[in-house]
């Protein structure tokens, strides 16, 4: 029995619980491939450690600065598995990886500052800087380029620039940086004073032989510099669950982070149920998430085959994620106007290429996931097949 076989997709669930362009909010003969979520029930442990808490029928303000032992299950975590040196006293868990991008902005920047990010990338990172008034200048890292040369990302640092967005591995793209290239990033925003936002929400989905490294792990000056942020959406399919966490690498850092967060003034916090799953995930779900990535590995290597198989798309296998960013150029159309025609001819609802989704680098492609059952992946393939692009 393998927890990622076809009928372990629950749809009747799936149709009341999935929304964000995805199940919930589609016509019924819609397939979405939309928002990268799994289609699969998450690790039991998560709801068995969450339905425990909540015999105990207290639902009591927790700590401020969340829960000591889920800071504990992360230190340890970027300790064992990521090589960096974390103190659980500087991990402040917040209510998703989304609101870590947002206060590490709110942080770092003020009105008129810069702040770097790629182009393409989530459309977080941009959202999240003009909120606060800040400008964000997009670095362009094309999903074909196989090593990105950092030393040009010096010429649009000016006497604004504040703030580096590292999305590693890259939503949409999947690329995922080596050291070397990680290093240069991070010499840059030493040499400049720049902080560094690490989003490491993507770095459990990454496919062998491409290996994960955290820029804080490369050397104490670099780490000095970052501020790493991460969630349990994308490893354990806890998205619902609004739960990440922000890691300072200094005092400083955090205490600054700590105070715009509001924690303190519980205008802010994280949900005490959704800090118990993270624990379970953290503690107990290791072999669920092993049997999730060797899964979407084989159906990355499904799509990318059937993909390349049809004349007008193309798609270069993404090294992490679970998103394929596929090429439309040929097809002589617009990303918007293929998402139309296969939502409306193939009932396949995609990710256009749009510039408030993923930037203006993104135009000429259309993102679909594929974190989902081997039956509904061929399905969508052999209906996106059918239909005339
Ligand atoms: C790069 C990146 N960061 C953050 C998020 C949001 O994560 P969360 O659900 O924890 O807010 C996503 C979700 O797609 C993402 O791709």
């Amino acid at each position: 029995m393998d927890l990622f076989d076809s009928d372990k997709v629950n749809f009747d669930l799936l149709k009341s619980r999935a929304f964000n362009l995805r199940w919930a909010e589609l016509p019924d003969d819609v397939i979405p491939l939309t928002a990268a979520d799994p289609d699969f029930q998450s690790a039991p442990e998560i709801s068995e450690a969450i339905i425990d808490y909540c015999k105990g029928q207290y639902f009591s303000y927790g700590p401020s600065e969340g829960l000591i032992e889920l800071k504990k299950s992360i230190a340890s975590f970027f300790i064992l598995k990521r090589n960096v040196p974390v103190k659980s006293d500087f991990v402040l868990p917040i209510d998703s990886t989304a609101f870590g991008i947002y206060l590490t902005c709110k942080t770092f920047l003020n009105n008129g500052d810069e702040a770097i990010i790629f182009d393409p990338v989530d459309f977080l990172f941009r959202y999240s800087i003009e909120k606060i008034g800040a400008k964000a200048i997009p670095f362009s890292i094309p999903p074909d380029t196989k090593k990105v040369d950092f030393q040009k990302l010096e010429h649009l640092i000016t006497n604004k620039t504040k703030l580096i967005c590292l999305c590693n591995p890259i939503n949409p793209t999947g690329k995922v940086f080596t050291r070397d290239e990680l290093l240069m990033l991070g010499s840059i925003a030493v040499k400049y004073n720049l902080i560094i936002l690490s989003d490491e929400i993507w770095s459990d989905i990454v496919y062998h032989p491409a290996k994960f490294v955290s820029i804080a792990s490369i050397n104490e000056e670099i780490r000095n510099k970052t501020i790493t942020v991460t969630g349990f959406s994308k490893s354990f399919g806890m998205a619902g669950l609004r739960i990440g966490v922000i890691i300072a690498h200094n005092e400083q850092h955090y205490n600054n982070i700590l105070d715009y967060s509001m924690h303190k003034y519980t205008i802010h916090g994280a949900n005490i149920l959704s800090q118990i799953g993270a624990i379970a995930a953290l503690e107990k779900c290791d072999y669920w998430l092993a049997g999730f990535v060797k899964h979407t590995k084989k159906m990355r290597d499904l799509l990318v085959r059937e993909i390349n198989a049809i004349p007008n798309l193309s798609c270069i296998a993404p090294d992490g994620c679970y998103v394929a960013f596929i090429n439309i150029e040929r097809t002589n159309k617009s990303s918007q106007e293929v998402y139309e025609i296969l939502l409306n001819e193939a009932k396949v609802a995609v990710v256009p290429g749009l510039e408030k989704w993923f930037g203006k680098g993104a135009e000429g492609y259309i993102r679909i996931c594929f974190s989902t059952s081997e039956t509904i992946l061929l399905e969508s393939i052999s209906r996106i097949k059918k239909c005339l692009i």
